[in-house]
């Protein structure tokens, strides 16, 4: 099935583009600093940006929408190594070809948003395709959301219709699950949520306790029993993350979430695991995949690196027409680079125990360790994450050491973000297109940057 308008002279052109697009892309490969001339014209994009969103930005940074692999261009002509990806969107790193591809076989196309209503050939197929992923579990159904949140969203209705009159919901300590007015009721760090009527009975418990492992299953557990205690026939579900993003990649292990799991399960609870972030990052596909929990999930919300966000659910959890939907599914060119990702992880050797994504791991911590034990010493008081989420903590660990780190690093030519309050931590969301020298050269400036703030 083709899909736009083909005829051999639009395939020429296409791939003439695509050469040419990758060729001055690929141009962006290494740091630089601002050009003198073009800092002020980011100074003025900035200010005028700032005062029209009425908030500031974390970074100063504004994209001239050029780079390469792990390298962003910004507007002051500066090149910096992006470790934070948008928030973890950009997991193939910048320019990749099958970005570039998808947007040019896009353009090809009559419009740019595929809807519910009226969708395009490539919602059906990315639909398929995504379940496919998922043949081990339940999962039987995918709907596309508008970011992660409405995810989130999405699935709290479906729960909830299953189980009316049960509302509430178990979360976890720590957790993130978005800002919509449902989902940021989920979202642990109330500040956050100033002002905001608590509109959903969510109770928190403790997620695994990385100080106390052997505890942290009894310790969880007693956090349930206490509650359900209160609200025995309350719950309808329990969501978590399984490996906590605003926390600094907390994690538990397998017998960990099977212990709470068979918990929830005997109680008729559902199981929703948010993988908005850990979609593709860890060592499966899936944190529920590398964690052996398939026969368990009843709902999953993905996001960020699929390029566009929605809910797997089980049959059981199919909704009464009507409660689903909305105008956008997702922008064409997610879906069609969506789709071209996973071919792209099922071929490639990016998970399992050999993948690129536990190898990237294993360098990142051992390069980390070797600067805690040496030139670094005394100065990083915690390191840890999983696959391509890497977190450390600068110094006394507190939000402010951890951000005079981050912007130095971002002066040195490093982009990486915070997570979490007390510890506050160092968060990398790394691409998978980081090779040797560019690790090399990062855990220089890494170097330089704690021994400079420390
Ligand atoms: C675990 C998790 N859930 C939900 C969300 C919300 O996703 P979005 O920002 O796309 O609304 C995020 C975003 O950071 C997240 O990390």
């Amino acid at each position: 099935m083709t899909y736009g308008v083909h005829t051999s002279d639009i395939e020429n052109l296409i791939n003439r583009l695509f050469s040419s697009i990758i060729l001055e892309q690929r141009k962006y490969n290494s740091i630089k600093p601002a050009d003198s001339n073009r800092r002020q014209i980011q100074n003025d994009i900035l200010d005028i940006f700032k005062k029209n969103r009425g908030i500031g930005l974390y970074y100063d940074y504004i994209s001239t929408g050029r780079g390469h692999g792990p390298f962003t261009e910004l507007v002051d002509g500066s090149v910096k190594y992006d470790l934070i990806g948008s928030m973890g969107i950009n997991i193939l790193g910048h320019s990749h070809p099958l970005v570039i591809r998808s947007h040019l076989e896009t353009a090809t196309c009559d419009t740019t948003i595929s809807g519910n209503l009226l969708p395009h050939s490539n919602q059906a197929v990315l639909t398929k395709r995504l379940l496919e992923t998922v043949t081990k579990s339940r999962l039987k159904h995918f709907w596309f959301a508008g970011s992660g949140s409405f995810a989130n969203d999405l699935a709290l209705k479906l729960l909830w219709q299953k189980s009316a009159p049960r509302r509430r919901i178990i979360a976890f300590e720590k957790a993130f699950a978005g800002r919509s007015i449902a989902s940021q009721n989920i979202t642990w760090n109330t500040s956050y949520r100033e002002d905001m009527p608590s509109l959903i009975d969510v109770d928190f418990i403790p997620h695994f306790d990385q100080s106390n492992p052997d505890k942290a299953v009894s310790k969880t557990l007693r956090a349930l029993d206490k509650l359900y205690k209160q609200h025995s026939d309350e719950y309808c579900a329990l969501i978590i993350e399984l490996v906590q993003g605003e926390a600094g990649f907390v994690f538990g292990t397998k017998e960990y979430y099977r212990k709470i799991f068979e918990w929830a399960r005997q109680r008729n609870i559902f199981i929703w695991i948010d993988e908005i972030q850990t979609v593709t990052r860890t060592h499966e596909l899936f944190a529920f995949q590398m964690f052996e929990l398939d026969d368990y999930v009843d709902v999953v919300t993905i996001g960020k690196t699929l390029q566009c966000c929605g809910v797997f659910y089980t049959s059981e959890l199919n909704p009464k027409p009507g409660l689903i939907g909305g105008t956008f599914a997702a922008p064409i060119v997610s879906l069609n680079l969506a789709h071209k990702m996973l071919e792209y992880f099922q071929k490639g050797n990016f998970h399992g125990p050999e993948g690129r994504v536990v190898e990237l791991e294993k360098i990142f911590l051992k390069k980390i360790e070797h600067l805690s034990g040496g030139t670094c010493s005394g100065k990083i008081s915690y390191f840890g994450g999983i696959g391509t989420m890497i977190s450390f903590e600068i110094g006394d660990s507190s939000e402010k050491t951890t951000w005079k780190f981050l912007s130095q690093l971002f002066n040195n030519g490093i982009i990486a973000f915070s997570a979490g309050k007390n510890p506050t931590r160092v968060r990398f969301l790394l691409p998978l297109s980081l090779t040797k020298t560019h690790i090399d050269e990062i855990f220089t400036i890494i170097e330089k940057t704690i021994n400079q703030v420390i």
